[in-house]
Parts: C-alpha cells; structure tokens; sequence
C-alpha cells in the first residue's frame, strides 16, 4: 500500500522571517507525522529546520548540486542540505529546466548524488502544452523518466519520488482534470515498470503537480496511481494547505 504524501514548493517565496511567521501559523493546523514536506528557500531552511524539529513533518530543498564540494559558485551541496535535516529535494522541476539550464543528464547526476546521501529525490517531469497538443506527452515524459534513471538501480528506487507535472498547468489556475492526470500517472507507472519491474514501478510513489489546490485536492488524491501532490501557489496559503494535508490523514 502506497503512502499518500503532500509536497509544498515554495520557490522563491518567503524570507526567513516569513517563513518563521508562516510556519508558526500552519503548524498548529496540521497533524504531527502527517506525511508532508516543505520545500522552502535555502535562507529559510535554518528558521524552517528548527520550527518542525520534532514535528515528524520533513524538510525539503527545491535544488542541490551533484557535486560534493568546491569551485562551483553560488551551489548547495547535499551535506549543506543534511546539516538542516533535509530529506527531500525537488529534482528537475520545469522552472529549473525552462530557465536555468538543468537538463535530464544533470538531473540524472543529481539523483545519484542525493540517493548517496539520503536524500528523497522528487523527480519532476512533464509535458509542455505543445507536447500535448501533438500528442506527445507520454513519449516526452517516458523520455525524461529513462534519462533520469539510467544507471540508478532497482534497489535504489524505493527512496525515489516521481512527480508529473504538466508544464501548462503549473501556475496557471488551471489543473489537469483528475481523469487526465490519472491516465498520465498510469502511463508514468507503466513507463517505470518497462525501465525496471512491476514491483518497482507498484511501490513507487507518483505525484501530480500543477495547480493543484483545497478545492481538487480530494479528486486528484482519490485516483488510484496518484499517491501525492507537488503544491506551489496553495502551499503558501496556510487554511488552503491544511485543507489539502486533511485529505491525506
Ligand atoms: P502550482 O506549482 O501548484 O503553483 O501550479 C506547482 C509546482 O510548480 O510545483
């Protein structure tokens, strides 16, 4: 049986004062241990680390270098990341792809990187609309899925996340219908079991992202190979989020 999980990615939102003002108001709404992670800036994460000590909720980063240490300017590397308790980190989100160069080879990299050292890799991938439109959506995303795997073995695979977000519904208000994220979260599922074996493919979870929010919460949680959603916009708005994590307990 698959866990559900809610994952809320900050972006660039919230300094650290923020984020301690922030914090202080969901906590209270949200059950101990629910299965929930946020991904906050890197500034946030010392605020953010000390606020949900304790909590059995996780601390998530929403990019790390594949690197251990050295010249590489303006990276974070994944002790930097473990010396806060992150456990999580969102790997190839399409932000991070459209405007700063990430590419499947690089997320490849990175998952290596953060499996080493414990770290839950969220990987994210998805369609853009013109993909859609020409009926490509399931060969890009199968694509992005075999790059990002290639070398990672099968035992390595129950520590990874998978998550489907369809790059036009991201930020836009506008959310897959329940129907059409599950049959892509089918595909996604099958695409894992062709990469490695039904029973990975079983056991991993897979989340759907983009524009999910309070009000589709429950019907995108109620299909059978969603296991979790990725939340931006309604992971910054506390009522919204605690609503959200309610479905998942
Ligand atoms: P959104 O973002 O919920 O604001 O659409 C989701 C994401 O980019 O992870």
């Amino acid at each position: 049986m698959r866990k559900k999980i809610i994952i809320g990615n900050w972006k660039m939102n919230k300094t650290s004062s923020e984020t301690k003002e922030f914090l202080s108001e969901v906590l209270p709404l949200i059950k101990k241990n629910s299965n929930v992670v946020f991904c906050v800036p890197y500034t946030s994460l010392n605020v953010a680390s000390i606020l949900l000590k304790d909590t059995g909720l996780n601390l998530g980063a929403q990019n790390m270098s594949w690197e251990e240490s050295g010249a590489y300017t303006g990276e974070i590397s994944a002790s930097m990341l473990k010396e806060f308790d992150v456990n999580h980190v969102l790997l190839g989100h399409s932000e991070r792809r459209q405007y700063f160069g990430e590419t499947d080879a690089t997320v490849n990299t990175k998952i290596k990187t953060s499996l080493q050292h414990n770290i839950v890799p969220v990987v994210c991938v998805g369609e853009s609309l013109q993909d859609r439109k020409a009926g490509l959506a399931i060969d890009v995303v199968t694509n992005q899925l075999r790059h990002a795997f290639e070398g990672v073995d099968a035992d390595k695979t129950k520590d990874i996340i998978v998550a489907y977000e369809p790059i036009w519904a991201i930020g836009t208000g506008v959310s897959a219908s329940a129907s059409d994220a599950q049959e892509m979260l089918q595909s996604v599922r099958n695409a894992i079991s062709m990469i490695y074996n039904l029973n990975v493919a079983d056991n991993m979870q897979l989340l759907y992202g983009g524009s999910a929010n309070a009000a589709n919460a429950a019907e995108l949680l109620s299909q059978t190979d969603i296991d979790g959603l990725l939340v931006g916009g309604a992971s910054l708005k506390s009522q919204d989020f605690a609503k959200m994590i309610e479905v998942i307990v």
